[in-house]
C-alpha cells in the first residue's frame, strides 16, 4: 500500500519474468511470458515454475496450469468436403462509397475490441479523460491507432481512439511494453494498460495487448486422410514464368495424394501493373494470358479440386476484398476449378484455410523494424497477432469499405495461406500454420532493383490430419 491507501499493483515486466525462469534454470516461450504479463500475477509465475516437470528445457503454454487446449471437435462437416465459408464469387459488392469508410472502421473496431474484451477490462476513453478517479490507478483502454510516431527521445507516441474519445499514449523505450510498441501500425486495434498523467491528458502505457490467437487455441484436424497443395503467384504471360518447373509440378500432382490445390493469387502477370511491364511479357493480351493459364492447368487430375483466388496482378479491382475472376476470363479453365474472392475462407474436410494474397505484407515490411522480404512468415504472425490481414489503410493496400470488415481474422483458421512476396516461408503461431509457398517466376527486373531474391518453383503440401507441411521443390 502506498501512503494514500491506494493499492499499488506490481506490474510484471518481460525482463523480470524471463529472469525468474532463468533463475529456475528454465528457458521460456514468448507466449508464456506474454500470458504471465497479461495476468500480472506473481503467484501464477511461481506456480508455473513449481509445476514444470523435471527435465523440461523450454516452458511452453502447455505448462500453464488451468490452461487446457480448447479444441473445436464438433465441427459441422459439409458434403462435399470443400465449403467456401466466405469469399464466394459475388460476396463483395462491386462498388462502395467513400462515406462507407465510417461504418467499415467502426465494424473493425467493434469486432477486434470484442476479442480483446474477453481478456482485458477497458475503461471508455471519455470516462478516463473526464473523471479524476482514474488518475491514481492503473487502467486499460482499447483503441484504434489513429497515428503513431517516434519521439525525439526514441519513445513511441500513439493516438488511440474508441467510440467515446481519443487519448495519446506514450510507450517509454526503457519500459517492458516497448518491443510491442515498436511494431505498432496505423489502424490496428490494441489494448493499452498504464497510468494517466496528473492532468489526465496522457496515458503512460506499460503494456500493449493485441487481440491475437487465444493461447488455448488447438487447431481442428481432419478425422480422415486428405492433403492440400498450396501455391501462388504463377504469373502466366510473363517472360520470367518458369514453364519447366511448372511442368514438373503438374507431372507430380497425380502421385501427390492431394485432393485440393489452392492458388493464392497472381494467376497471370497482367497488363500495365508496373511501368514498362510490356517489355517483360510474352503474352500482351489479358484474355490470352488467362487462356494460357487454363492450358497450363489442363494436366491437373480431375479429382483434384482447384480453388483460385485473385491477386494484385489479376484482372479484377485492386481494392480488397478483391472480387473473384470474372466469368469471361474463366472459359479456358478445367471444370474442377472454383473461383473465390481475395480473401476467402474455406473448409477442407472441416480444416479452415484462410487464403489471402498478401499485398499488406508490403506495408508491414515498410513499417515494422527489422522485417524482411526474405522472411514473409514473420508478417503472417503479425497478421495473426492483430487478427487482421491488412491493418494499415492508405498506403499500398487499397481497401474497399464494406459494412463488415472481411479482413478481420475471425474465426481463427487452421491454415493461413498467403503469396505476393515471391519468397517462401512457413511458420506456426499458436497452432495456426502459416504458409507462403513462393512463386513460379524467376527474378524480375523490378525485384532486382529492390533486391528481392525470389524462391520459385515450390509447392507446399499439407496433411489435413496432422497439419504438417512439406515443401516440394520443382525449380
Ligand atoms: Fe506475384
Amino acid at each position: 500500500m502506498n501512503p494514500k491507501g491506494h493499492m499499488v499493483r506490481w506490474m510484471l515486466g518481460d525482463g523480470e519474468i524471463v529472469r525468474r525462469f532463468l533463475e529456475a534454470k528454465l528457458q521460456v516461450h514468448p507466449d508464456v511470458v506474454s500470458y504471465v504479463r497479461e495476468k500480472n500475477d506473481p503467484a501464477l509465475l511461481e506456480r508455473i515454475i513449481s509445476q514444470v516437470p523435471h527435465g523440461t528445457l523450454v516452458v511452453s503454454s502447455a505448462h500453464i496450469p488451468d490452461l487446457s487446449p480448447e479444441k473445436d471437435g464438433e465441427r459441422f462437416l459439409p458434403e462435399p468436403d470443400l465449403e467456401i465459408i466466405s469469399g464466394k464469387s459475388g460476396d463483395s459488392p462491386e462498388k462502395n462509397r467513400f462515406e462507407d469508410f465510417f461504418p467499415y472502421f467502426r465494424d473493425r473496431y467493434t469486432r477486434l475490441a470484442e476479442i480483446l474484451r474477453s481478456r482485458v477490462n477497458p475503461v471508455p476513453i471519455e470516462a478516463l479523460t473526464r473523471s479524476t478517479r482514474y488518475r491514481q490507478e492503473e487502467c486499460m483502454v482499447i483503441g484504434m491507432v489513429l497515428d503513431v510516431r517516434t519521439t525525439t527521445n526514441g519513445h513511441r507516441l500513439v493516438d488511440l481512439e474508441d467510440p467515446t474519445g481519443q487519448i495519446p499514449a506514450l510507450f517509454n523505450r526503457d519500459r517492458p511494453g516497448f518491443p510491442d510498441a515498436e511494431r505498432l501500425l496505423p489502424d490496428e486495434v490494441i489494448g493499452a494498460r498504464g497510468r494517466l498523467s496528473q492532468d489526465g491528458r496522457l496515458l503512460f502505457a506499460e503494456q500493449l495487448v493485441r487481440p491475437d490467437v487465444p493461447l488455448t487455441h488447438a487447431p481442428f484436424t481432419s478425422n480422415r486422410p486428405g492433403k492440400a497443395v498450396l501455391i501462388s503467384d504463377i504469373h502466366a504471360g510473363s517472360s520470367t514464368f518458369l514453364e519447366e518447373a511448372w511442368e514438373r509440378f503438374i507431372n507430380w500432382l497425380p502421385s501427390s495424394g492431394a485432393a485440393y490445390l489452392l492458388i493464392c493469387g497472381d494467376l497471370v502477370d497482367g497488363i500495365g501493373v508496373y511501368p514498362n511491364q510490356e517489355e517483360e511479357l510474352t503474352i500482351r493480351n489479358i484474355y490470352e494470358q488467362y487462356t494460357r493459364l487454363g492450358e497450363l492447368m489442363a494436366g491437373i487430375p480431375k479429382e483434384i479440386v482447384v480453388v483460385i483466388s485473385p491477386g494484385n496482378h489479376d484482372v479484377v479491382r485492386p481494392a480488397e476484398p478483391q472480387v473473384a475472376i470474372p466469368l469471361e476470363f474463366r472459359k479456358g479453365f478445367p471444370e474442377n476449378c472454383r473461383f473465390v474472392e481475395n480473401p476467402a475462407l474455406l473448409s477442407l474436410q472441416g480444416v479452415r484455410v484462410l487464403m489471402y494474397h498478401g499485398r499488406s505484407i508490403d506495408d508491414m515490411i515498410g513499417l515494422i523494424p527489422r522485417a524482411s522480404y526474405s522472411r514473409p512468415e514473420e508478417m503472417m504472425v503479425e497478421m495473426l497477432e492483430r487478427r487482421h490481414l491488412a491493418p494499415v489503410y492508405g498506403r499500398r493496400t487499397p481497401l474497399s469499405p464494406e459494412p463488415k470488415d472481411r479482413l478481420v481474422i475471425d474465426p481463427v483458421p487452421e491454415i493461413l495461406h498467403t503469396g505476393h512476396v515471391h519468397t517462401s516461408g512457413i511458420t506456426r503461431h499458436r497452432g495456426v500454420l502459416g504458409v507462403n509457398a513462393g512463386c513460379w517466376q524467376s527474378q524480375t527486373k523490378f525485384q532486382k532493383q529492390v533486391n528481392i531474391t525470389p524462391t520459385p518453383g515450390r509447392a507446399v503440401i499439407v496433411d489435413l490430419q496432422t497439419l504438417e507441411p512439406k515443401v516440394m521443390d520443382f525449380a
